[in-house]
């Protein structure tokens, strides 16, 4: 479902090279959960980003679902996202205009489903991360742990097959925590692809394969 070949990332800053990725061969079959282990600044949401193709890599190979990303379009990148993956920011980023409901239905309007068909996905979803008593209320008016369920309502609207979160759990309360958990064992359930950057053990539980990164380099342990 998702591979890497000798993939690099590093940034410039003026003259200084900071090597973020190096050397990231990974791979990864259809229907596992897979963690992203590694302590704070050893490239997990860059190496997530780089998958979700919201970020490019400096050198090597990304695959997903059969297509190789790396010298894509920006237009091909977001349709493609738009349609194969779903992304779990840490900082949630849902649209602070669009209510609970419409931030939901955003990427299914963005793919041009039916609105029948939007409507009764969006009732399915916001259910599924018990949220019904929200749906007109806007991001700001929600808890942080509310609006990280939202975030995956959203990302789930056009049945992906492959989940990306980065972190989903790092901000938040135990209840709202359980109920990711939740959701995470849910989509394990259905046997979608799932790739979760976390400290958190209950959902490292769940893991079929760990990867560690450390200083950007694939590890075998965390320490
Ligand atoms: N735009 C950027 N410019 C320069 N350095 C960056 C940029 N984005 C991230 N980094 C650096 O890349 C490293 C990895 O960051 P990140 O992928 O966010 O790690 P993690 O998610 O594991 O905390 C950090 O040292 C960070 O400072
Ligand atoms: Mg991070």
């Amino acid at each position: 479902m998702v591979s890497t070949k000798g993939l690099e990332k590093y940034y410039l800053l003026g003259t200084k090279k900071i090597h973020v990725l190096r050397d990231i061969n990974i791979s990864i079959p259809k229907a596992q959960f897979i963690v992203v282990g590694g302590q704070s600044g050893s490239g997990k949401t860059t190496l997530l980003n780089i998958i979700s193709g919201i970020d490019r890599a400096t050198a090597g190979d990304v695959t997903v679902a059969g297509e190789s990303l790396t010298s894509r379009d920006e237009e091909f990148l977001s349709d493609f996202r738009c349609n194969h993956i779903g992304f779990v920011f840490q900082s949630y980023n849902l649209v602070s205009t669009l209510t609970v409901a419409e931030n939901v239905a955003f990427p299914m309007e963005w793919t041009r489903k039916p609105s029948q068909e939007i409507e009764a996905r969006v009732t399915e979803l916001i259910k599924t991360v018990g949220l019904e008593h929200r749906l007109k209320h806007f991001p700001s008016q929600l808890s942080g742990g509310e609006q990280q369920r939202v975030a995956f309502a959203r990302a789930l609207a056009n049945d992906p097959e492959l989940i990306l979160a980065d972190e989903p759990t790092g901000n938040l309360d135990a209840k709202n925590a359980a109920k990711i958990l939740e959701v995470l064992q849910l989509l394990k359930s259905k046997g979608k692809t799932v790739i979760v950057s976390t400290h958190d053990l209950e959902i490292r539980r769940l893991a079929d394969q760990v990867i560690i990164l450390k200083d950007g380099k694939l590890a075998s342990t965390d320490e």
